[in-house]
């Protein structure tokens, strides 16, 4: 194996994948590769985070840290009409990303690749939706928490999803620091799918 998920340009020899799935009554299909996160199959945490999100029509979203795309493809998919970011630090995660924006036939999205919202600087969105790089360390995880209030429209909703054996209350603590709330809207297998609202709307 060798190799981190959250590298920006993976080293570890590339074994192709593909995984299909159903995802709120939608059919699905991944490329994935080896030196990007959950490989084989999708992330349960992922999941639990697509039942649980709320998006409407005409919304603009940032999937933050998008591997190889499977949150901002179901929520293109999702908001009919409107426009999703994906991003990620990790080149390979990316150029699967696009991939799979094509070969599931998503044109409202694009993906960019940078620093935690270095690709969005200036933008504000309607949504966020985070599974956070909980490897890549603390700075990388608290920089997505405290800056996610500026990336959001008035009303804007923050989701995230973490194990609570990985700290899913601490950073439920940090939301709260940096929105004023945070509630827990869906928990199972040992996942946490918090949201906080920007106030204002
Ligand atoms: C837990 S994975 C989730 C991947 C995908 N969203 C999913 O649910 O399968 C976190 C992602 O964050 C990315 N990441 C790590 N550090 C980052 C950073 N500084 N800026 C942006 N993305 C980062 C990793 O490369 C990885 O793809």
């Amino acid at each position: 194996m060798g190799g981190q998920y959250f590298e920006k340009r993976p080293a570890s020899k590339r074994r192709p994948a593909q995984i299909s799935v159903t995802i709120r009554g939608y059919p699905f299909n991944f490329h994935t590769d080896s030196g990007v996160f959950s490989r084989d199959e999708l992330d349960r945490g992922t999941e639990l985070l697509l039942e649980a999100v709320e998006v409407g029509p005409w919304e603009t979203i940032l999937d933050l840290g998008c591997g190889y795309g499977v949150i901002g493809i179901v929520a293109a998919r999702l908001t009919e009409g409107g426009h999703v970011i994906l991003t990620d630090v990790n080149e390979r995660a990316a150029a699967l990303a696009r991939a799979n924006l094509a070969a599931n036939g998503i044109r409202n999205a694009e993906v960019r690749i940078g620093d935690v919202y270095a690709p969005v600087d200036g933008m504000a969105f309607d949504h966020i939706l985070c599974n956070p790089p909980i490897r890549a360390g603390r700075d990388v995880v608290d920089r997505i928490i405290a800056e996610a209030p500026s990336h959001l429209l008035d009303g804007g909703r923050f989701w995230l999803v973490a194990r609570t054996r990985q700290g899913a209350d601490t950073l439920r603590r940090r939301m709260t620091k940096a929105f004023g709330t945070a509630d827990v809207v869906k928990r199972g297998s040992g996942f946490k799918v918090l949201r906080s609202v920007k106030p204002g709307a």
